[in-house]
């Protein structure tokens, strides 16, 4: 039995600059897995590529089925969907509005848009509001929120906390384990190193463009490599 997602020898270059060399990665059913890593050791060009926003060479399968070179609705569509990097929310459009433009049909985003405002009341309140005028950690909410109005079997989340106070990020991670508890499947990408191995059942940590160690989270966090490169402790 295939994994849900399996990246293999995924390779990414910009103008001739080769941001993703040949990486491998798997995400099981269920499970929530971090990727790891400096500033600009390719982990969002690695979602981008997964996603189909990024031209990469390699090859990446999905519920047993290729989606390598799709364009990225065709991705969305087969449950595959990110939260990019900064939320790139529409500041003027209200909640609502941008929460329809993640929904693969209106009908249906409909039927998904009333069961999120049920879970997420700190939405329901404001709908009508622009999404500028909520704060980052709201933001963040919303930006989940969108990317879960496609109906996804797996989210790729590109840092979560980026920007937030810790209480915020709490909020987030919350949110995040609901929809864990739910089945849903999640590659995240964090800088927060504790706070992720503390919520992953898996990780990866990259440097420079490739996948340098791989584990569970608890073998992670015992890591000395870790420890040294990623969380800038002695050891
Ligand atoms: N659109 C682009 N055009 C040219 N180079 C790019 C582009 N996007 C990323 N890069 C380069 O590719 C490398 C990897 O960038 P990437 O954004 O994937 O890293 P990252 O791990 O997500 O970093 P950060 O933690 O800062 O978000 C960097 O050297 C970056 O400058
Ligand atoms: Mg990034």
């Amino acid at each position: 039995m295939q994994s849900l997602l399996e990246v293999s020898s995924l390779s990414v270059s910009y103008g001739g600059v080769r941001a993703v060399r040949d990486c491998s990665l798997r995400v099981e059913e269920g499970e929530a897995v971090a990727l790891l890593g400096p500033n600009g050791a390719g982990k969002s060009s690695t979602l981008r590529a997964i996603v189909g926003l990024v031209k990469s060479s390699g090859d990446v399968t999905f519920a047993q089925e290729s989606i390598t070179g799709l364009a990225c609705e065709k991705i969305v569509s087969r449950g595959l969907t990110m939260v990019p990097e900064g939320r790139r929310l529409f500041p003027q459009l209200t909640i609502h509005e941008n929460l329809m433009l993640g929904a693969r049909d209106r009908r249906a985003g409909h039927e998904v848009y009333d069961d999120l405002l049920d879970r997420l009341p700190i939405l329901a309140e404001r709908r009508n509001q622009p999404a500028g005028t909520l704060s980052g950690g709201e933001q963040q909410q919303v930006a989940v929120a969108r990317a879960l109005m496609s109906r996804p079997r797996l989210l790729l989340i590109d840092e979560p906390s980026l920007g937030l106070a810790p209480t915020l990020v709490d909020r987030v991670y919350e949110l995040l384990g609901e929809l864990k508890a739910q089945g849903l499947s999640m590659l995240i990408v964090e800088q927060e190193v504790i706070r992720v191995l503390n919520f992953a059942d898996r990780a990866y940590a990259m440097a420079n463009g490739t996948i340098e160690l791989s584990g569970t989270s608890e073998e992670l966090k015992n890591s000395d490599d870790v420890k040294n490169f990623y969380l800038g402790t002695e050891t």
